[in-house]
C-alpha cells in the first residue's frame, strides 16, 4: 500500500522530536502547507508554577483524571476507603499539603469529573459508587472538606465512568456506566429523563456532544462508533470496526459535524481516523502512528479547529490541524517530557492569556503532581491576534434544561477574548425536586416531560434552596450508606 514517511517541521525548540509518522490517506504528496499553527510550542511552567505532592488516582479507567476552568483545577486522587478529588484554585501552586480539604462524598473511587460549562463553580463526579454527584464548589475554593454534594443521581447498576455536561442547555448532564447504559439527566430537577439501555450491548469507552449539543458520538468496545439522536433514542449512524484493534477508541464530535477517533489497528498499532457521518463506510482519512499502548485521548479546539492527542502514560502531545483540504488531519508538532502522563486536564479557551499568543493549555498529571503545559504561538506583535482567536463559546447556556428536553437546540453563544475573560461571579445552583428520583426507577421517556418551574428566583412551595437540598440529601446518603454497609456485612457474613 501507499506509505509515506513525512517529517514534521523543523524547531528551535529541544524538547520536540520527529516521530516516524506514516499516513494512507486518499492524496499523497509531501505536505508543504501553510499553517499559522506549524510553529505551535508547548513548554512546560517553572516548577514554583506547578501544583505538587498530589496522590493521583491509580485506578484503572482511561479517563482524564483531571478537569480544569478559569478558576479551578479538579484532580482525581487516591482515597483510602472512598472516592475523592482535590478542587485547587488556579493560583494555589506550589506544594499541597496533606490535609487541604477534598470533595470526598462518594463511597467508592471517583472515576471522572466534568466542570459545568455555565457555571465556573458547579463539578459534576462519576464513581465506581454507581452514583452521579454534582457539587458547588465555594467562591474561593475549599476550606473544609466536602462530602455533601447539591444533588446525587442514582439510576445506574454499575460504576459510573463517563460524565459530560450538555454543551449549550443549562443542566443537562450525561452519564455513562458499566451497566452500558447513557443516561441523561435534569440537574435543576434531580430527574432521569433520557435512557439509553439497549443501544451498547459492552463497555461505553467515550461519549461526546455534537457542537450544539443535538447528537451524540459513542465508541464501545463492541468496536462500534455511533451517532445517537438521544431525545429520539435512535442510532442514526454507525460504523463497526471503526478500528479493527481490540484495545480501547475514543470518537469526538468536531464543529462541522464530523467525527474524529482514535483507536488501534489489528496489528496494535495506534491509529487516528476522520468520519463523516452521512457516510461512515470508509473513513475520510486513516494514519497510523506507532506501537504505543496508552489510550490517546483527545483534546479539540473547535475555534482553531486543531486536535492534542495524549496518550495515556505517554510522554508526549502531538497535535493536528483538521481541514478539508487532503490529507485532512495534517501533522503539526509533538511536545515531549521525559515524564510519563498520569493524566490531562484541559482548558477552555476563554482560560487562556490571550496577551501571550497561548492557544491551549494542559495539566498534566504526574505520578505526585500536576504541571501545566503551555502551547503558544510564536508571534512578535503585542496586539490582539484576532486570527488566533475567533470567538469563543462563553459560559452562557443558549437553551435552558426544559427547552432542549423538548426538542429545541441552540448553538454555543459566541465571545470575544479580545479584552480577555473576566470570569463570573459565583452563582448557586438551584435544585428543585419535582420527584425523588431516588426512589423510581429512571423510566421517564422523553415524550412525557413533566411540567417543571422554569424560573426558581420567584419562592414557590416546591422550591428548596440549596442548603435545604444539601440536608435532605445528607440523611439521603447517610441511608444509602448504612444500606450499603449492611450489605457489606451480609456478604462478609456469607
Ligand atoms: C444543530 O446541529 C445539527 C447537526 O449537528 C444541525 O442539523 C442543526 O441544524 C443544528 N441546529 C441548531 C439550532 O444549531
Amino acid at each position: 500500500f501507499l506509505i509515506r514517511h513525512i517529517s514534521g517541521p523543523n524547531t528551535r525548540m529541544g524538547n520536540h522530536q520527529r516521530p516516524p509518522y506514516f499516513f494512507y490517506c486518499h492524496m499523497l504528496r509531501r505536505v508543504v502547507r501553510q499553517s499559522k499553527f506549524r510553529h505551535v510550542f508547548g513548554q512546560a511552567v517553572r516548577n514554583d508554577q506547578c501544583y505538587d505532592d498530589i496522590r493521583v488516582s491509580r485506578v484503572t479507567w482511561d479517563s482524564s483524571f483531571c478537569a480544569v476552568n478559569p478558576k479551578f483545577v479538579a484532580i482525581i486522587i487516591d482515597a483510602s476507603g472512598g472516592g475523592a478529588f482535590l478542587v485547587l484554585p488556579l493560583q494555589k501552586t506550589g506544594r499541597i499539603d496533606k490535609v487541604y480539604p477534598t470533595v470526598c462524598g462518594h463511597t467508592g473511587p471517583v472515576l471522572d469529573i466534568d466542570w459545568c460549562p455555565h457555571n465556573d463553580h458547579v463539578i459534576a463526579s462519576g464513581s465506581e459508587d454507581c452514583t452521579v454527584m454534582v457539587w458547588q464548589i465555594p467562591e474561593n475554593g475549599l476550606e473544609n472538606p466536602l462530602s455533601e454534594p447539591v444533588v446525587v443521581l442514582e439510576g445506574h447498576s454499575k460504576r459510573v465512568g463517563i460524565v459530560s455536561w450538555h454543551p449549550t442547555a443549562r443542566n443537562v448532564l450525561l452519564s455513562a456506566g458499566c451497566d452500558n447504559q447513557i443516561v441523561i439527566w435534569n440537574v435543576g430537577t434531580g430527574e432521569a429523563m433520557i435512557n439509553l439501555e439497549d443501544m451498547h450491548p459492552d463497555v461505553i469507552f467515550s461519549v461526546s456532544w455534537s457542537r450544539n449539543g443535538s447528537l451524540l458520538c459513542t465508541a464501545c468496545k463492541d468496536k462500534k462508533v455511533r451517532v445517537i439522536d438521544p431525545r429520539k433514542k435512535k442510532v442514526v449512524a454507525e460504523k463497526d470496526k471503526a478500528h479493527e484493534g481490540a484495545r480501547p477508541m475514543r470518537a469526538i464530535f468536531l464543529a462541522d459535524g464530523n467525527i474524529f477517533t482514535t483507536g488501534f489497528s489489528r496489528m496494535s498499532e495506534r491509529q487516528l481516523a476522520l468520519w463523516k457521518t452521512d457516510n461512515m463506510d470508509e473513513p475520510i482519512c486513516v494514519q497510523e502512528m506507532d506501537s504505543s499502548n496508552g489510550v490517546l485521548l483527545p483534546f479539540y479546539d473547535p475555534d482553531t479547529s486543531v486536535v492534542y492527542l495524549c496518550g495515556k502514560g505517554d510522554s508526549s502531545i502531538r497535535y493536528f490541524e483538521i481541514t478539508d483540504e487532503a490529507p485532512f488531519v495534517h501533522y503539526l508538532n509533538t511536545f515531549s517530557t521525559k515524564e510519563p502522563q498520569r493524566g490531562m486536564g484541559y482548558m477552555p479557551k476563554r482560560g487562556l492569556d490571550v496577551n501571550k499568543c497561548e492557544i491551549a493549555r494542559f495539566y498534566k498529571l504526574h505520578e505526585r503532581k500536576c504541571e501545566p503545559i503551555i502551547m503558544t504561538v510564536p508571534r512578535k506583535s503585542d496586539l490582539f491576534q484576532d486570527d488566533l482567536y475567533p470567538d469563543t463559546a462563553g459560559p452562557d447556556p443558549a437553551l435552558e434544561a426544559e427547552e432542549w428536553f423538548a426538542g429545541k437546540n441552540g448553538g454555543p453563544i459566541l465571545i470575544s477574548l479580545k479584552d480577555g475573560y473576566a470570569s463570573t461571579k459565583n452563582r448557586d445552583l438551584k435544585v428543585v425536586k419535582t420527584k425523588n428520583v431516588l426512589e423510581t426507577k429512571p423510566a421517564t421517556k422523553a415524550e412525557n416531560i413533566p411540567t417543571v418551574p422554569k424560573h426558581v428566583s420567584t419562592p414557590q412551595p416546591s422550591v428548596v434552596s440549596v442548603n435545604h437540598v444539601i440536608c435532605m440529601d445528607r440523611v439521603i446518603l447517610q441511608d444509602r450508606r448504612i444500606a450499603r454497609l449492611e450489605e457489606q456485612v451480609a456478604k462478609v457474613a456469607m
